[in-house]
């Protein structure tokens, strides 16, 4: 057992006690972030004359030193501290001498938490954009490949009018987009510093605080102690976002499953990305999909979780919130992990643009068309869909699809069709004739795929 405080104990902490109240096993993770606080921490203090100089190159020379050697697997953190703050000023005394006590100077290790979580989950969300990023642009060239590339667009999975495969990636494009706009607006709102509020109520010593939030790249200090050391509001919105990604991902994944069933074949999943069964030799499947949806409930699982540990909670901090550390480390790495394998799979997965294609064509996707074709010639909307509704139930009969109907067939239920339907209700009218903004059409595919273009460079800089 080694803790940073005891003085005003007459016994030793129970073993079970203290197992149970440490939280090194996982706050290890932020060793870096720890370590970074604490050299911008130093560096205030020396300039704040709280250090002298001397004493501030002696610590940032300890620092350096613990940080390369961990790094390097020559300083084992171990699990014999209570916690990662404990690990790296107890290994700071021990290397440096007494320079080493001053480090906690004007700090306490709730702000010191509060920051180091701060700083781990602002590392993340750059990472997690960077996932999003890829992921859009694999599903940007997608677009690009396949404007003309038609299949059948769904509601309540029954067929109902044709589109393409650029129009449906681009719709799961657009949520992505948006999750990456909230990952931004998440890392804008949590970005202030909580370094110098102490354990509660600020500290008597003349902390610059603004001169730690800067060294430490926040755009300010946070304004209130005690919000400082409660808030875990970001950690919540993080996890609502993350939630949101999985969602998305989920129904992606849920629609590839479908794509990829025997039934449909609309896609082929990369062997790379599939799994065989031990006993049936002709299996392939959609395993990476699978386990994507399922890991949702995961991640919605700690959004749960943190709202519940947070709800009941009086002002300033409470132990309780230690526990927002190894949820939100699972749920980041689970996402990360979903994104990179997700995007693999979708990079290599190939469309069978007939099997596609001619699944359009079937079902009477153009079944509206033919109606529009009606009210052009000044039929009411209303009558257009009696008239059409009769034709396909003539072709369900014959087994046929509306466009091998003959002209006399179709002059029997009304004498408006001419020879030029077969034009109209052809695939490929029935999409490119659908061009205004957001819908199908080649040309609006277009114009959106420039945005996307633009969009995705703005980014990527
Ligand atoms: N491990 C603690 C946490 O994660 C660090 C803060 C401890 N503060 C305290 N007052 N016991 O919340």
């Amino acid at each position: 057992m080694a803790q940073l405080w005891g003085g005003r104990f007459t016994k030793e902490t129970d073993q079970l006690v203290y197992n149970f109240n440490a939280s090194i096993t996982f706050d290890q993770k932020f060793y870096r972030q720890d370590i970074k606080g604490s050299i911008a921490h130093v560096k205030m203090l020396a300039a704040s004359g709280i250090l002298t100089e001397e004493e501030k190159d002696q610590i940032l020379a300890g620092l350096s030193g613990i940080l390369r050697d961990v790094e390097e697997g020559t300083l084992e953190i171990s699990s014999k501290y209570e916690d990662i703050h404990s690990f790296v000023e107890a290994t700071l005394i021990d290397r440096i001498g007494d320079a080493g006590k001053k480090l906690h100077t004007g700090r306490s290790r709730n702000d010191q938490v509060a920051l180091d979580m701060k700083l781990y989950i602002r590392d993340e969300i750059g990472e997690m954009k960077e996932l999003l990023i890829t992921l859009m642009k694999v599903l940007q060239r997608i677009m690009e490949e396949n404007v003309d590339t038609y299949m059948p667009g769904f509601t309540h999975l029954q067929k109902a009018q044709p589109l393409t495969l650029a129009h449906h990636i681009g719709a799961y494009m657009e949520m992505f987009k948006r999750d990456f706009g909230r990952l931004f607006d998440i890392y804008d709102r949590m970005n202030y510093c909580p370094l110098g509020s102490g354990a509660l109520a600020g500290t008597t010593y003349p902390l610059d605080r603004e001169m730690t939030a800067s060294l430490l790249s926040f755009y300010g200090p946070t304004l209130n102690s005690m919000d400082s050391v409660a808030d875990r509001d970001y950690l919540i919105e993080l996890l609502s976002a993350m939630s949101t990604i999985m969602m998305h991902l989920s129904r992606f994944c849920e629609e590839i499953i479908i794509w990829n069933t025997n039934e449909y074949q609309f896609v082929d999943i990369d062997d790379a990305y599939s799994t065989g069964s031990s006993i049936m030799p002709q299996k392939k499947n959609p395993d990476i999909a699978e386990l994507v949806r399922g890991k949702t409930g995961r991640v919605y699982g700690a959004l749960m979780s943190i709202l519940t540990t947070m709800k009941g909670l009086p002002l300033a901090y409470n132990k309780d919130m230690q526990e927002d550390k190894e949820l939100t480390f699972d749920a980041i790495d689970t996402v990360k992990g979903c994104l990179a394998l997700f995007t693999g799979m979708v990079d290599t997965m190939s469309f069978r643009k007939k099997v596609m294609a001619d699944s359009a064509k079937n079902g009477f996707t153009n079944a509206t068309d033919a109606a529009d074709y009606l009210v052009n010639h000044g039929v009411p909307f209303r009558d257009a869909h009696g008239i059409v509704g009769r034709l396909v139930l003539t072709c369900i009969h014959k087994g046929i699809s509306l466009d091998e109907l003959s002209l006399e067939e179709y002059k029997e239920i009304s004498p408006v069709f001419e020879e030029d339907i077969y034009e109209a209700i052809s695939l490929k009218t029935c999409v490119e004739k659908r061009n205004t903004i957001g819908a199908p059409g080649q040309e609006a595919m277009r114009k959106v795929i420039e945005i996307n273009r633009a969009f995705l460079e703005e980014i990527s800089c």
